[in-house]
């Protein structure tokens, strides 16, 4: 059985997280030098947004 999320972390990137392990960061700031993923930018760009978590997969 696989468990796949996805966590928008609090003011944070997108995260893939596949049976409790974050395997992927997206960001979600817009201020990342290396889109898709999350390179910390959004720590000093001061990125503010809600946490929120969807489930995707389970089977
Ligand atoms: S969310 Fe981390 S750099 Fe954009």
């Amino acid at each position: 059985m696989v468990e796949i999320k996805i966590k928008s972390s609090k003011d944070g990137p997108n995260l893939v997280i596949i049976d409790g392990q974050v395997k992927m960061a997206f960001c979600r700031c817009g201020h990342s030098n290396n889109k898709p993923f999350c390179d910390g930018t959004h720590h000093k760009a001061k990125f503010e947004a809600e946490e929120k978590e969807t489930q995707i997969f389970n089977g």
